[in-house]
């Protein structure tokens, strides 16, 4: 399967794809802190799409994130412009897409999650309410509940990487996409059978 993973500089997803096998790719405004696969370093909107099977994309939410709603009057331009850009993603020429944002307005401007997963579900003694925006993939299920509900993103001291540390995609999560989303390669879209009940609150 080939798949791209658009912003996204660690490399959590697109190394899980490659582990098990697929000719997966990453994209980011900033360099991959992860060397083990193909990066394009360069805006998302400027490479053709075609030709993939899967694009799974982590969008800025810094202008839409709704824990950020006290300063929205103020940006409502940038607003706009990170709204553009979902809506972007949402509309690329590949069959399957997965899109992921915390609680954020694009639910409330574009369309309400498809499911809001937590890292715990996955192995991560946390919480993080995670929305997934999907077409043509089935929900992910949870692949190992854990005890732990601590929201360590919270305690994280200031600093230059803190927005870093909070927005790379949790390992368990990206397993679990690989795993689950990795294997439809055989079903047409819009054949798939749903695997569990979409995960919502
Ligand atoms: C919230 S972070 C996602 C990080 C991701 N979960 C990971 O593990 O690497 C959003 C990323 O989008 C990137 N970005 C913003 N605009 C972009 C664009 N037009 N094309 C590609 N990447 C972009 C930023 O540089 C940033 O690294």
């Amino acid at each position: 399967m080939r798949v791209m993973v658009a912003c996204e500089f660690s490399g959590t997803v697109r190394d899980a794809f490659i582990a098990r096998g697929h000719d997966a790719h990453s994209c980011d405004l900033l360099p991959s802190e992860s060397d083990a696969g193909p990066h394009f370093q360069q805006d998302i909107r400027e490479i053709p799409l075609e030709s993939y099977d899967l694009l799974i994309a982590h969008p800025p939410c810094t202008h839409l994130a709704v824990s950020g709603a006290r300063w929205f009057k103020e940006k409502v331009t940038e607003q706009e412009e990170a709204l553009d850009f979902v809506r972007w993603i949402l509309a690329a020429p590949v069959p399957r897409i997965a899109l992921e944002n915390p609680i954020s307005i694009i639910s409330s401007r574009i369309r309400k999650p498809d499911q809001i997963i937590q890292p715990y579900q996955f192995g991560h003694g946390e919480t993080k309410a995670t929305c997934l925006w999907l077409k043509h993939l089935p929900p992910l299920f949870p692949t190992r509940l854990v005890d732990g509900r601590e929201a360590r993103v919270h305690r994280m001291p200031p600093g230059p990487d803190r927005w870093k540390e909070r927005s790379r995609t949790f390992a368990g999560i990206a397993e679990a996409m690989a795993d689950q989303w990795g294997n439809l390669d055989t079903q047409k879209p819009g054949d798939q059978t749903r695997l569990c009940a979409p995960l919502i609150g």
